[in-house]
């Protein structure tokens, strides 16, 4: 593979220009592109024209550029996450249908929940999570399900801090943040009130394939609602999610 002369790999440029693409920068010029992976402006555009003619950029009539359609069919071919989400699916609609509040399946991915799939209802309360958005494991229901069970290294670098608070009732105190874990473990759910924001409460299940937790479902209620009803749905949905992943093991 051909070195750049700071050392870094085609593949390392590819990813730092891809990387540069965010939940809220979705659409950049190559100049902004070269600026934030720090790479030469003519290596920017070279390496943007190279990846839209390949089709992993998409290019507007203001040539600007986007992340591209075939990457998102790549991605997803015979990927986990789309396994996940299909299973997931009919069951999230069924939760959804019943307590008309949006519900969300979220994955760990590198230190933070990321959300594969989120369906929501035009009188439900307000919801900051996105599809193929992430949110801090210790702040959000899913991913204090998540952090509850995934492997101990991972738990003690979070537990490191910063714990930094997102809505009023983020737990930022690690000692409270270890005995929040300990107690999902225990019980197998998670209601975080104001967590997030200050108007909801995140309530959150794990989900399980081959006897590891691979998932959390959540659904998001208004702060005032008794959150009983809908962990009880969710327990139901996970258990038949795990049907369905059990079903459809590769
Ligand atoms: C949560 O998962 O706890 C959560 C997520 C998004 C919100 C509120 C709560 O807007």
């Amino acid at each position: 593979m051909a070195n750049s002369a700071s050392g870094e790999s085609m593949i390392e440029r590819v990813v730092r220009v891809l990387d540069t693409f965010g939940a809220d920068r979705t659409v950049q010029t190559a100049s902004d592109i070269g600026r934030r992976a720090g790479l030469p402006s003519a290596t920017a555009h070279r390496l943007v024209d190279e990846l839209v003619r390949a089709g992993m950029l998409e290019r507007d009539e203001e040539h600007r550029v986007r992340l591209g359609l075939r990457l998102w069919e790549l991605a997803l071919r015979g990927s986990t996450a789309l396994r996940l989400r299909q299973a997931a699916l009919p069951h999230m609609e069924a939760v959804q249908a019943e307590l008309r509040e949006h519900t969300q399946l979220a994955v760990l991915e590198r230190d933070e929940a990321l959300f594969l799939e989120r369906l929501s209802h035009p009188d439900a309360v307000s919801n900051i999570t996105r599809v193929a958005g992430r949110l801090p494991l210790h702040a959000s229901s899913s991913g204090l399900v998540l952090l509850a069970h995934a492997d101990p290294a991972l738990r003690e670098r979070v537990l490191a801090g910063p714990l930094g608070a997102v809505g009023p009732g983020t737990i930022t105190d690690a000692r409270a943040l270890r005995r929040a874990l300990t107690e999902i473990r225990r019980t197998g759910e998670v209601v975080a009130r104001g967590s997030i924001e200050a108007v909801s409460t995140g309530v959150a299940v794990p989900i399980r394939d081959a006897g590891e937790v691979v998932a959390a479902l959540s659904v998001v209620l208004p702060r005032e609602v008794d959150p009983q009803p809908a962990l009880t749905q969710l327990q139901a949905a996970a258990r038949a999610i795990e049907a369905e992943l059990r079903r459809t093991r590769p």
